[in-house]
């Protein structure tokens, strides 16, 4: 069984899945509400989340996350901490943790090691939780790490592929890569049967349209407007790219990276009793500190 919950502020869809005998349960990107003006979190969308554990009666297993969001901050933690199951993430978020700890200046004892995740999966092997059987499938491309689960005849796309007529992710967040993602789509996603039925991490409500968070992998090949079967991967780089161009930062990049390449951890308490964000400032096109452009435009290091 799925159930679908759509967070309207960051058109994320969060999912709760499981198995009507055992009811055996996990939930997949769970988002964590922050206002950004007022810089404040709260905890009303993973509530109706926990609420809807008790209405549907099922046992939390698992709490997994597609890839390090960069649009919301993620609730695993909140999650975690009320209901004791474990949040997994797929192993390649290492080399996303050193890429924005570098972006960043965390302090190098900063662990890029994973190790604020309970379960680091491996891409290939499946994993029992309870009585489900969850596939990691490899999608990266979106972000190196990103994985798609594949569970019964469902599989859940994250960031990899939307709905039919919006496209792909985008590819251009450090560590992103067209190339990947088109791979990941066409030669993984689409190698599963016709049927699979396909549930989308984000949809964007294209025209104005009633919101879809539901596809099939026949489907998506058909007519997906971004890259469908009959795409070639010169065609989908080339779109990808001028795509990419024209999009805006998402509106919490950092502050929801921050949070999530830590696993939906929040930044230490400081002395003062606060927390802290970190924003970097004028990434893309450096100045002094008078707000003066610098000569050169390369961006800081952060490979
Ligand atoms: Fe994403």
């Amino acid at each position: 069984m799925v159930r679908a919950f759509y967070h309207e502020d960051t058109s994320t869809l969060t999912y709760l899945v499981w198995d009507p005998e055992s009811r055996d349960a996990l939930i997949i990107d769970p988002v964590l509400d922050y206002d950004v003006f007022a810089s404040q979190t709260r905890a009303t969308s993973a509530d109706e989340v926990l609420s809807a554990l008790e209405q549907e009666q099922v046992n939390l297993r698992v709490i997994v996350e597609t890839h390090a969001h960069a649009d919301h901050l993620s609730s695993a933690q909140y999650l975690k901490e009320k209901t004791g199951a474990p949040i997994g993430i797929g192993q390649d978020i290492t080399k996303v943790q050193s890429i924005f700890r570098s972006i960043f200046n965390f302090p190098e004892t900063t662990p890029t090691d994973g190790s604020q995740f309970d379960l680091l999966l491996r891409p290939g092997e499946v994993q029992h939780f309870g009585t489900l059987a969850v596939l990691p499938l490899p999608t990266p491309g979106h972000t190196p790490a990103c994985l798609s689960y594949l569970i019964g005849d469902a599989v859940f796309t994250g960031d990899a592929l939307f709905m039919e007529d919006y496209g792909t992710g985008r590819a251009d967040f450090p560590g992103g890569s067209a190339e990947a993602l088109y791979h990941s789509v066409h030669e993984v996603l689409y190698s599963l049967p016709e049927a699979t039925r396909v549930f989308v991490g984000h949809d964007y409500r294209p025209g104005d349209r009633a919101l879809r968070f539901e596809s099939t992998i026949g489907r998506e090949k058909a007519s997906n407007v971004q890259l469908s079967q009959a795409t070639t991967e010169a065609e989908y780089i080339s779109l990808r790219q001028r795509r990419d161009r024209t999009l805006k930062a998402p509106r919490l990049i950092y502050q929801s990276v921050q949070t999530n390449v830590y696993g939906g951890l929040l930044p230490e308490e400081e002395p003062n009793g606060g927390r802290f964000f970190k924003i970097p400032l004028n990434r893309s096109a450096p100045t002094n500190r008078a707000g003066a452009p610098l000569a050169s435009s390369k961006e800081p290091n952060n490979s």
